[in-house]
């Protein structure tokens, strides 16, 4: 596994693989989650590049970016197991020449200012734009994201269609932990006793679909309910949402193919998650 630092020798790298080449980008602090997209990317592609880049232009104030884990020779010894071809580990001033501030913006409207865009303005910009710099620099043939950024997925999918970009994009289910916690690089930030109450979410998020799989169509009350029973369990509700799965529109009675998303504040962390759900 070969190690680039900077965007030439990422480049120059790049161009001595054969085949179809797959992009895994990320923040590091790598768990079973992040690993899974790497072995998806295996199955889909010929060769894998794996980015690892702690993006400072999708942090808000509220976010520490100098608390955010970084265990990056962890993480270079996990990728080398899975047989990761490159990994691109840029310095700030590789990817911003320029001060953030007078950078180049990509911005996906709508979309962007809901939910996790409502709570963190600003986050999804620095999303985008990351994400549409490291397709240029990489150029890879399809890129993996996983579905427990929902709202992230859905994002990244309308700006590569809105903008024409040659690259497909996979989405990966969420990996959890045995108690149905997604799992996440912020869960670290969770005492034991916080960490004991956070699958809270995820038996909201459950709980809320077997209601509308029963065929309970009262949206905001089951939303309320929700929110309550997060409440309940000691964690700080941020927002939950039942939405198509299409473009996290307000569903109508005959929408068939939603989802449920879910964010709660829980000590240091902000804990998110989401589930999909057809109904027959
Ligand atoms: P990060 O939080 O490091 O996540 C990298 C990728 O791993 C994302 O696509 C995310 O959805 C996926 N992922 C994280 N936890 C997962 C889980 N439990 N199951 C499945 N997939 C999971 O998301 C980001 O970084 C950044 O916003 C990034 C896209 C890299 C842009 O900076």
């Amino acid at each position: 596994m070969k190690q680039l630092n900077d965007v030439s020798s990422l480049r120059r790298a790049v161009r001595g693989l054969s085949g179809r080449v797959a992009l895994v980008p990320t923040m590091g602090n790598l768990h079973e989650g992040h690993l899974t997209l790497v072995r998806r990317a295996r199955e889909v592609a010929d060769a894998v590049v794996v980015s690892i880049f702690v993006n400072p232009m999708q942090f808000d104030r509220k976010e520490d970016l100098e608390a955010y884990p970084r265990t990056l020779e962890q993480d270079k010894a996990q990728l080398a197991a899975e047989e990761v071809d490159l990994v691109f580990t840029p310095t700030v001033e590789a990817i911003y020449p320029v001060s953030m501030d007078v950078h180049t913006r990509v911005e996906v409207p709508g979309l962007s200012d809901i939910f996790c865009g409502a709570s963190r303005p600003g986050h999804f910009v620095g999303v985008a734009t990351i994400v549409c710099k490291l397709f240029n620099m990489v150029q890879p043939h399809c890129a993996l994201f996983g579905k427990k950024d929902f709202q992230q997925l859905l994002i990244i999918r309308r700006m590569v269609r809105d903008l024409a970009m040659p690259v497909e994009i996979i989405g990966v289910d969420t990996v959890r932990e045995a108690d149905g916690l997604a799992m996440s690089s912020r869960n670290n930030y969770l005492d034991e006793a916080q960490r004991a109450r956070a699958p809270a979410l995820y038996a909201a998020l459950t709980r809320t679909a077997d209601a509308l799989r029963e065929g309970r169509r009262d949206f905001a009350r089951l939303e309320d309910e929700a929110t309550r029973m997060i409440a309940e369990a000691g964690l700080k509700p941020d927002y939950f949402g039942i939405r198509r799965a299409a473009d996290l529109a307000e569903p109508g009675q005959d929408d068939t193919s939603l989802v449920i998303l879910g964010a709660a504040y829980l000590g240091l962390a902000r804990l998110i998650d989401n589930l999909e759900l057809e109904l027959g």
